[in-house]
């Protein structure tokens, strides 16, 4: 059931991923040909999908809010591409192939990131079909989570934490922001383009950081004890940067139980939606299961 519904999912915004940044044909077509190859890989969608489950939650009509959704995977795939460079993780691998660097080099990898983070604003502003006041307050989410006391903010304290003595409550900050900051965007963005009021803005919020640092967790074990050719990106990454990650320092098994706890403080949320939860509610458990 599930399954279906990411499939269902992951081709709708692929289909408006591939529509959204055309080749074009210019002296500088290599940026554009280096973002989308990193854009169309093999991507989960997680973001956009979270984003448009919540909409549909509070009422709104997904096919409107599909090019917000797909703006927050184009930031998510810039934080993927500059993650990847030798300067930060230094990864060779990522959505089951070569990093963008690896492919089209350093610099078109760069210069890449800049572009879907620049792109990504103006196709989020030019979502169609609901309330411009509402679209304007869910950029200045956006930029706000996306930027310096969002994600930017978080993987300046991963690579400025690399080396240094384990401090659980640093890394539970790193990780509420390098990824919990975008997922819970997305789950507030669904919310507030629906124009659902403050409560559930604030629920769709909570839910997002519990969720985010759950899958932060989930992926710091996948990369202790995944499978690459599943994962679509190197195991052992943390180790070979000298991360001290919840992993490195309490073990496997802890951070399975810290999981398990953050995602049932996310579903506890759920309680203050009306609506069919269903979707979300499987979506949630999938994503503590999940093997890539
Ligand atoms: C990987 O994100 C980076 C993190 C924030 C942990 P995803 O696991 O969502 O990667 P894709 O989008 O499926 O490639
Ligand atoms: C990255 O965390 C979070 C981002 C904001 C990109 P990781 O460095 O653990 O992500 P992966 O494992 O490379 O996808
Ligand atoms: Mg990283
Ligand atoms: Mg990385
Ligand atoms: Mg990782």
């Amino acid at each position: 059931m599930i399954d279906m519904l990411l499939v269902e999912y992951q081709n709708k915004i692929n289909a408006r991923l591939d529509m959204l940044l055309p080749e074009n044909g210019m002296y500088y077509d290599s940026v554009v040909k280096a973002s989308r190859y990193s854009l169309l890989g093999n991507g989960k969608r997680i973001r956009p999908i979270l984003l448009l489950e919540f909409y549909k939650l509070c009422g709104g009509d997904d096919d409107c809010a599909y090019n917000f959704a797909c703006a927050v995977e184009m930031i998510h795939t810039y934080s993927l591409i500059h993650d990847d460079l030798p300067c930060m993780d230094d990864d060779d691998y990522r959505r089951g192939r070569p990093s963008c660097h690896k492919e089209f080099g350093e610099t078109l990898a760069l210069l890449s990131g800049d572009a879907l983070l620049t792109e990504a604003f103006g196709v989020a502003s030019k979502t169609m079909g609901i309330n411009p006041e509402y679209v304007v307050k869910a950029l200045t989410v956006l930029s706000a989570n996306a930027g310096i006391n969002g994600m930017v903010g978080g993987q300046v304290m991963d690579v400025e934490g690399e080396n240094a003595e384990f401090q659980s409550n640093y890394s539970l900050e790193m990780c509420r922001l390098k990824t919990g900051a975008l997922i819970k965007t997305a789950c507030m963005c669904g919310v507030i383009l629906a124009g659902a009021d403050e409560s559930k803005i604030s629920a769709a919020a909570n839910y997002g950081e519990n969720l985010g640092l759950a899958f932060q967790l989930i992926d710091d074990i996948l990369d202790a004890s995944g499978d690459s050719e599943v994962i679509g990106k190197p195991v052992g990454s943390d180790v070979k940067n000298d991360k001290k990650t919840f992993v490195s320092e309490l073990g496997i098994e802890c951070c399975k139980k810290m999981a398990d706890e953050f995602t049932k403080k996310a579903l506890e949320q759920l309680n203050m939606f009306d609506g069919d939860k269903q979707n979300l509610t499987e979506l949630t458990d999938y994503l503590l299961h999940r093997i890539k």
